[in-house]
């Protein structure tokens, strides 16, 4: 696994292109199989999850050609209804492969997805969906198997907006008889990205964005070309990093609408913040300030994605910073790194509220990243700090930033990966 080296102290500045969105081409690529045709897809991030996709899609026959930024795939020749135990642990997005394998199929062989850093994160909301529209779902040996004879249409009401079984959903309604209507769903930006996918290739599907979606199947998609929307959670890390070594960004190919629940929070902690149509322009203030209260709730509330790197700059503001994570109970591993350099955090005793004392410095220090949020907040921590800082564990970081240390070094921070 490879590691950052930072020297902190210098301030970042610059313009800086929006790369596409992990949490939308992840989707994506695993709705490619219901189409059976070919789907061109620009504005592919280059990210480790990208590659795990791509591996996923080749272990189902699937023909797919990427030159890192487009990728061609040609879904006609996959007749594998199953995915590695071994590919399933690398990613837990992975389990959206239920829905597109299920759409074609109508079974699936498919074992419980990785990636549980934060928390117990379980799938029993995307497998009631799944029964409720006619899937019989069994568990042999750690896998679990669904198969339906019929997909049917029907009312799902998530009992939480989960992101996931709302994109799982989509995915498997697209192909079914009938009409799904989906209350209660997740709203998240991707979640319009991947409606637009859908529709693309000739689905039809309303409401993404809103909390009901409607999904009317249709007997057959067909070849699809489409642009992958910009990553707003890589967009608003590159804002904190700006805001935390006091320096000004101007971010390019965004969506500012997609960023208002991370900008708002920075105009409070002080930065100007200045919008155009797909630009997001940052200042730093000379000082930094608190933010009295911050929630992570589901869009359009504050991104729990952006709440590590946000701690990041309140261990620097001049007050106290209460923030308390409502999405994921385990996501706090970066506390006790953040704390190496200097940062005065306590976790409250139900272990999801933080109290951040803001402090003067931050000092570099050798830290590990646990997880993909949590080790991008450590690089901007080793950005602000006095002196060198190691970041362990960049596999995790790979996953969701293409080259993180080239973005940040065209910024002007000093920044060195060795693998
Ligand atoms: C997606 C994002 C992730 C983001 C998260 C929340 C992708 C690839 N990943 O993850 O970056 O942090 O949304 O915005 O898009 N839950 C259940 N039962 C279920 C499913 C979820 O209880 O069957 C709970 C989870 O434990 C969690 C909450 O619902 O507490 C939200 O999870 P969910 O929206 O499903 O997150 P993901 O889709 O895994």
């Amino acid at each position: 696994m490879g590691v950052y080296h930072i020297s902190g102290g210098n301030k970042l500045s610059g313009q800086l292109r929006v790369y596409g969105a992990k949490n939308a081409i992840l989707p994506i690529l695993a709705s490619v199989i219901l189409n059976a045709g070919e789907s061109v897809i620009h504005n592919c991030p280059n990210i480790s999850d990208t590659c795990i996709s791509i591996k996923i899609l080749e272990d189902i026959g699937c023909k797919v050609a990427y030159d890192g930024e487009t990728m061609v795939v040609d879904s006609s020749v996959a007749d594998v209804c199953s995915v590695s135990a071994e590919l399933m642990r690398e990613m837990r997005s992975s389990f959206i492969f239920l829905g597109g394998l299920l759409g074609r199929f109508h079974k699936v062989n498919i074992s419980y997805p990785g990636g549980c850093e934060l928390g117990a994160r379980p799938i029993d909301l995307h497998l009631k969906a799944l029964k409720q529209m006619g899937t019989e779902i069994r568990e042999e040996h750690g896998f679990i198997i669904c198969e339906a004879k019929r997909l049917i249409g029907t009312h799902i009401n998530l009992d939480l907006p989960s992101v996931g079984a709302t994109e799982n959903i989509m995915l498997t309604a697209a192909l079914a008889e009938g009409e799904t209507k989906l209350t209660n769903a997740a709203k998240e930006p991707e979640i319009e990205d991947l409606e637009a996918f859908l529709n693309g290739m000739g689905a039809d599907v309303r409401g993404a964005g809103t909390d009901t979606i409607v999904i009317r199947g249709v007997k057959k998609l067909h070849s699809v070309e489409h642009t992958v929307m910009p990553d707003r959670i890589a967009a608003g890390t590159f804002l904190v990093a700006a805001a935390i070594t006091g320096g000004k960004v101007l971010l390019t190919e965004a969506r500012p609408e997609h960023l208002y629940p991370v900008t708002s929070r920075l105009i409070e902690a002080g930065c100007k913040i200045a919008s155009e149509d797909s630009t997001v322009y940052l200042e730093a203030p000379t000082e930094l300030r608190p933010i009295e209260f911050l929630r992570t709730r589901p869009h359009p509330g504050f991104p729990t994605d952006m709440q590590p790197q946000i701690m990041s700059l309140l261990s620097l503001a001049q007050g106290v910073s209460i923030i308390s994570e409502t999405v994921f109970e385990s996501r706090s591993k970066h506390i006790a790194e953040l704390r190496r350099m200097g940062a005065d955090i306590i976790v409250a005793p139900d272990g999801t509220t933080f109290i951040i004392k803001g402090v003067r410095k931050l000092h570099g220090a050798t830290v590990e990243s646990k997880d993909l949020r949590g080790g991008a907040a450590l690089i901007l921590a080793g950005l602000a700090a006095e002196g060198d800082t190691t970041v362990l564990g960049s596999k995790h970081v790979e996953r969701g930033y293409d080259q993180i240390e080239k973005s940040l070094k065209d910024l002007g921070g000093n920044i060195r990966y060795e693998a």
